[in-house]
């Protein structure tokens, strides 16, 4: 939910600017500042001119069809994405670059080439065919960050197939979820992953998952290897379950790659909305391809001599869009880990960064203000002399977390891009440039050339503080919502006319920069993960000692927003802290453990209108130890004195 006024206002007073540094102008990507004007006189121009730097089949006839909402790119145009982000590379003699460099938690390592992810890719996809999949199929991927996420994606790209990767920590109840609405054919999966030490059971989960997914045919599973596979012996099912190693040892490396049209669907990417269910987003090939290349090189101002690292996941669209298609497009050589920051201990990434001379850092705000908090003695510890570019990503950064990467991190000479984007749209769609844009801490400045953000009341009057819109289409937009056009056309197109909801409060500064301010609707930004309130009330009132739940967002020091659940209880059940702890962990249970509550209040009622509507804006209220808001359209004014006093109790 958007930032009080008062917040705001201390921010859009933030007067520190910072130019990008002159050794920086010199030889970036970026530096001639008439890109804004010629990409907004003609922005098919300008992406046809991006486009063009792929490797097409066939070309396509027309740049743009847009009959709102739906839009299409490149028509005509034939490519496909695992040839652009290998076979490219590897024809044009850069075989031997290093593709991929991974480290697991455990300190284990494994390097690829282009060459060699080109053949690993080819294989895969060999096998994918093998088990019967085929063009516009879905599969789903449910991995640890171990390079086999990066080779199974591919490969579905390879043959056609739609991935739907499914973020690891996800329970097997959001698992068959997913399975179920993409129809997944096939799921890959691992023996498990490491985090902090401990093993992520994904095969256990998977088969959980499996009991309710029935057009799950087939079922890969990666040895994620060491002495993880001692410690959980799989349990592969004869028929169903195969070892990805044992389908690898016969497959052939030869695969020509599919002929994809520029709008064949790519992936499908789950994400959070404002009901119980999440939903599809669905990406498409030549646009989507476009624009995260584009904007990879672009943003992250990508050399040939940069060891690129992102810090997200997979199972995000951060991941899919700037771990895997973004640089491997640029035949960049990128940096993955498995694990957490913390483990073995708090130096973890700045030990990274140093041993593999990490120069393009990208990472999200919740884990600089975790780093922030840890102390500075832990970057202190690593040569970071190498970075030269700092990224953020995934929802406000405050300015107090931004001059602490900038001076702790950056050492003062590294540009920031705070970039602002979503899973619908794909890719970067406000950003700085870093040859161009002087940065100030906390906005993410000017919409990318090429793209028009403006910001609109409700009713669409053009205003200095209100909802983000973005008014044009851009090649990395979603296309719809799997299976579900209408909620497609609700969510996104139904506030104004043919112009983008986003969900995000923001306000222009006097340079014109966006300061994005957080979600307006019922969806939690709990450490950069999307979460909606709808779908964790589902989950509590699914516990069959509970008839009501109401979940809303209250600041976090670190996490930036964090859950707070007010709960009513059947008759007769005694609200203890037992029952407490039973609820988080089936919330865990029945989403994941990102979405367990920080804190739970019971309450014999909610606070509601006299129409029956629960009074969110009250709860956030308590739930932040706010004076409460304007209370005469509640039916029962007394709830609201009970339930703070039942807040504080609860945070003691
Ligand atoms: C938030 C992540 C402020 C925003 C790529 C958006 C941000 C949601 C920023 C999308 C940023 C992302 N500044 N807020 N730089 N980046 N957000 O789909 O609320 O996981 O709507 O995509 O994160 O989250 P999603």
């Amino acid at each position: 939910m958007a930032q009080d006024t008062g917040a705001l206002d201390d921010l859009l007073r933030e007067d520190r600017r910072f130019p990008p540094p002159g050794s920086f102008v010199a030889s970036a990507v970026v530096r001639d500042p008439g890109v804004y004007e010629r990409a907004a006189a003609d922005p098919e121009a300008y992406w046809a001119e991006w486009a063009s730097k792929l490797d097409w089949f066939e070309p396509w006839h027309t740049v743009l069809e847009w009959n709102p909402p739906y839009a299409k790119w490149f028509l005509g145009g034939k490519l496909n994405v695992s040839h652009n982000c290998l076979d490219r590379h590897v024809e044009a003699g850069r075989g031997a670059r290093t593709a991929l460099i991974w480290e697991g938690e455990p300190g284990d390592t494994k390097t690829y080439t282009y060459a060699e992810l080109h053949a690993e890719v080819c294989a895969f996809a060999n096998v994918l065919r093998g088990l019967g999949v085929e063009r516009g199929d879905r599969v789903t991927i449910y991995l640890p960050m171990i390079p086999e996420a990066a080779v199974a994606m591919l490969a579905c790209t390879r043959i056609g197939a739609v991935h739907s990767v499914v973020f690891g920590g996800f329970s097997p109840d959001s698992l068959a979820d997913r399975n179920n609405d993409a129809s997944s054919k096939v799921l890959i999966t691992a023996d498990g992953g490491w985090r902090r030490g401990g093993i992520v059971p994904l095969k256990a989960n998977a088969d959980e998952s499996l009991k309710t997914s029935p057009t799950v045919e087939h079922v890969v599973v990666v040895r994620r290897g060491g002495t993880l596979s001692e410690q959980t012996p799989a349990d592969m099912r004869e028929g169903r379950d195969h070892w990805y190693h044992e389908l690898m040892a016969d497959a052939s490396s030869d695969c020509a790659a599919e002929w994809m049209d520029a709008e064949d669907n790519l992936f499908i990417l789950y994400t959070s909305g404002t009901t119980g269910k999440p939903k599809g987003v669905v990406h498409t090939t030549g646009g989507y391809l476009t624009q995260v290349c584009a904007t990879t090189r672009a943003v992250f101002d990508l050399h040939d001599d940069d060891v690129y690292w992102c810090t997200a996941d997979v199972g995000w669209i951060t991941g899919h869009s700037y771990i895997v298609y973004g640089p491997l497009a640029n035949c960049a050589q990128i940096v993955m880990y498995e694990g957490a920051p913390d483990t073995p201990d708090r130096g973890r990434f700045w030990q990274i960064c140093e041993k593999y001379g990490v120069t393009i850092f990208y990472t999200a705000p919740t884990a600089i203000r975790a780093f922030m908090r840890w102390g500075d003695e832990w970057p202190a510890k690593s040569d970071l002399s190498s970075l030269r570019l700092l990224g953020t990503v995934g929802e406000p950064i405050n300015p107090e977390a931004w001059m602490w990467y900038h001076q702790v991190i950056g050492h003062e000479r590294c540009p920031i891009v705070d970039t602002w984007w979503q899973t619908e749209t794909g890719a970067i769609m406000i950003t700085p440039l870093p040859g161009l844009t002087e940065t100030k801490p906390g906005t993410a400045t000017l919409p990318f050339p090429g793209i028009q953000a403006t910001i609109l009341t409700n009713d669409g009057k053009e205003a200095r503080a209100g909802l983000l819109a973005i008014t044009t289409p851009w090649p990395s937009m979603l296309r719809t919502v799997w299976g579900d056009d209408r909620r497609f056309r609700e969510t996104y197109w139904s506030k104004w006319k043919d112009i983008y909801f986003p969900g995000d409060g923001a306000k222009m500064d006097d340079d014109g920069y966006l300061w994005i301010l957080g979600r307006v609707d019922d969806v939690l930004n709990v450490a950069g993960h999307r979460i909606g309130t709808m779908e964790v009330e589902s989950a509590l009132v699914d516990h069959q000692a509970v008839v009501e739940a109401a979940v809303v967002g209250k600041k976090h020091d670190i996490k930036g927003e964090a859950i707070a659940a007010f709960v009513t209880t059947r008759e007769g059940v005694e609200p203890t802290d037992a029952l407490n702890a039973e609820l988080r962990d089936h919330v865990g249970r029945k989403i994941g453990a990102i979405a367990k509550p920080e804190v739970i209040v019971f309450t014999a009622e909610l606070p509601k209108t006299r129409s029956g509507k629960i009074m969110r804006r009250l709860l956030r209220d308590i739930a932040e130890g706010r004076a409460v808001g304007d209370t005469t359209t509640l039916a029962d004014p007394a709830v609201v004195r009970r339930l703070q006093q039942m807040h504080e109790a609860e945070e003691g």
